[in-house]
């Protein structure tokens, strides 16, 4: 198995804890794993738990020095795969789009390697015409998915949405992790 560049994006849904287990065993496999967190996905995992994750500190702002090009331009061109988990309705409504109106959505917009989606949201979020749309768009542009797993909601109920286990989703990567 070679080392390979992954970007880890990271959107703002409960499910974004996990997302430290799957950049953990990226790193553990030798990739080079650079998160960039959405701005609600600070509510719910701290960036020091990726920094110490991934030994580099994620990238919050589209404006970050260490990236003089941009992170969305530096990032994207030597990317082997863009894995987003959690994905939020927002994001992929936002990538179906090509809105580029957040770092996570511009990157998108920039990677040309193979793109991953983990959706997580609630049963009627996951249900909604809108985002199936969305979803629909996004699988014809050429994405994949992961997921979502049935199970325990944060939201109190059992029902489709929640985001696949970190081994799941990366076990659904590995072609690209080769
Ligand atoms: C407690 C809580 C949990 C949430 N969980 C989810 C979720 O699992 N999936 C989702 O799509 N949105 C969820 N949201 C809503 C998103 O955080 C919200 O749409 C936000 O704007 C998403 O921003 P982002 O896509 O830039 O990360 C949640 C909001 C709160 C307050």
């Amino acid at each position: 198995m070679s080392a390979k560049r992954v970007v880890l994006g990271v959107s703002g849904g409960i499910a974004a804890f996990k997302a430290a287990a799957i950049a953990s065993r990226l790193v553990q496999a030798n990739h080079h794993v650079s998160v960039v967190m959405s701005e609600s996905a600070l509510r719910f995992i701290g960036p020091a738990t990726f920094t110490a994750l991934c030994g580099q500190a994620p990238v919050l702002d589209a404006f970050d020095s260490r990236y003089p090009l941009g992170p969305h331009i530096e990032l994207a061109s030597n990317c082997d795969l863009l894995l987003i988990a959690p994905a939020t309705a927002r994001l992929l409504a936002s990538c179906s789009l090509g809105l580029a109106d957040d770092l996570l959505a511009t990157l998108y917009l920039n990677v040309e390697c193979p793109v991953v989606f983990a959706p997580a949201m609630s049963t009627p979020m996951w249900e909604k015409a809108a985002v199936q749309r969305h979803i629909s768009q996004l699988r014809s542009d050429g994405c994949h998915f992961v997921g979502p797993a049935s199970g325990w909601l944060s939201c109190r109920r059992q029902g489709l949405g929640r985001m696949e286990e970190p081994d799941a989703i990366l076990s659904a990567c590995r072609e690209w992790l080769i």
